[in-house]
């Protein structure tokens, strides 16, 4: 971000503390901010590297932010970043690191799915930043080699608007979803409705997870098997819990959760999407104490704590959107002795977080995780825990 006679631009492809000819991309003079481009570098960081993808550069791919700064410049980026949500959303200090995800140095290479646009022309690109414009390319540096290799760059798409790749454990081969999808096509939007996806997590294994091929799974290849250990070790279930699997996705924590609780404990997973919630109840269906409900989690919270229910731990993984000050109250009700909340925008968890604390839990620990190198984003995994009521304070807990 720079200013200039009182107006803040947003530049791409610069880094803090840079000095930078801006070439403006959107808005004029007079806005109260503009967007930019850095087109020349006069003074450049110590962290600055020539970005490994030819795409990265101004008015080309908008996928990646980040590909000119080192990868451990990114974390750090990316860290300053959580901070200051929390602190202007949270209103909290954190100390928090950015980690890579499954000792990823490199930050290529990883994207199991893309989703390329098709253009008038049938032909599969990238889209440009805030644009339409698709941009041809003949690879994409973090997309997995299968994914490249599938032919998506060498195939003419006529009659849809994108392609999605899908490079899963199962079938072997990428699979390739025309979206929208073309007549005849099964109800998912797919050629290929269902992929499995085969999980190690602490060099143990898991188990396969059946999920649809435009379902969710994160798409870095380490994330799930990350964020599932560090999910098990936080929230340090055991048998005899009653666990509360919000926005559970296909059961990625569900399932080592339902093990964890046995016997005497149950988990139940809320899921919105009635084919992930299928799914679910698949990759489950060999522990009969774990239970799914395909409702949006602020109805099904309501109708749970109307019959009384209560949890002793939630874990919860909402959209981008967060959850909401209104679905906190409601988890906050719940009584836990522990929330564990996986995020992929730090914005909307500080704002939960806030909304958390005024209910009464505090922000026991904070972790962050590079699941999406050379772009902007970051996973961040909080953990929130009751804050002892302490007489005479305004909150009163
Ligand atoms: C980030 S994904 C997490 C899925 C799962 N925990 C995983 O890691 O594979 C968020 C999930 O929340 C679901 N979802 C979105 N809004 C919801 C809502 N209001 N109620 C219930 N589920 C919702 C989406 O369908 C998606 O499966």
């Amino acid at each position: 971000m720079a200013r200039h006679e009182g107006q803040v631009i947003f530049v791409r492809h610069a880094l803090p503390g840079e000095r930078v000819l801006v070439q403006v991309t959107e808005g004029r003079v007079g806005d109260r901010f503009v967007r930019g481009d850095a087109v020349s570098v006069e003074s450049a960081s110590p962290h600055r590297v020539q970005a490994p993808c030819p795409y990265a550069a101004e008015r080309l791919c908008g996928g990646c932010d980040f590909q000119h700064a080192t990868p451990a410049h990114q974390r750090e980026l990316k860290a300053a970043v959580v901070r200051e949500q929390f602190e202007r959303l949270a209103g909290v200090d954190v100390d928090v690191t950015v980690q890579p995800v499954d000792g990823d140095e490199d930050g290529l290479r990883w994207r199991t799915r893309v989703e390329f646009a098709v253009g008038a022309d049938g032909r599969a690109g990238l889209r440009g930043h805030r644009s339409t414009t698709i941009i041809p390319v003949d690879d994409c540096l973090i997309a997995t080699r299968p994914v490249i290799d599938s032919g998506v760059l060498d195939t003419e798409w006529h009659g849809c608007a994108a392609v999605d790749v899908v490079d899963a454990a199962h079938p072997d081969e990428p699979v390739l979803v025309p979206v929208p999808a073309p007549a005849g096509a099964d109800a998912e939007g797919g050629l290929v409705g269902e992929l499995a996806r085969d999980l190690t997590a602490d060099g143990e294994w898991v188990g396969e997870y059946v999920v649809s091929a435009r379902g969710f799974w994160q798409v870095h290849p380490g994330a799930a098997s990350t964020f599932l250990t560090r999910v098990v070790a936080l929230l340090e279930a055991a048998p005899g819990d009653r666990v509360l699997d919000l926005y559970a996705g296909s059961g990625l924590f569900t399932m080592r959760l339902g093990e964890l609780v046995h016997p005497g404990g149950f988990v139940l997973g809320v899921e919105a999407d009635p084919h992930a919630a299928d799914h679910g109840r698949h990759n489950t269906a060999h522990l009969d104490h774990v239970e799914w409900r395909a409702n949006l989690v602020e109805r099904e919270l309501r109708s749970l704590l109307a019959q009384g229910v209560s949890a002793d731990l939630v874990v919860l993984d909402p959209p981008r959107a967060g959850a909401g000050k209104e679905t906190m109250a409601l988890i906050a009700r719940l009584g836990a002795r522990r929330v564990v909340y996986v995020a992929c925008d730090p914005a909307t968890l500080a704002r939960d977080v806030r909304a958390a604390t005024d209910q009464g839990y505090g922000l026991a620990s904070l972790e962050a995780w590079d699941a999406f190198p050379m772009t902007h984003h970051v996973e961040c995994i909080a953990v929130l825990e009751p804050v002892p009521h302490r007489a005479g304070s305004p909150a009163g807990r």
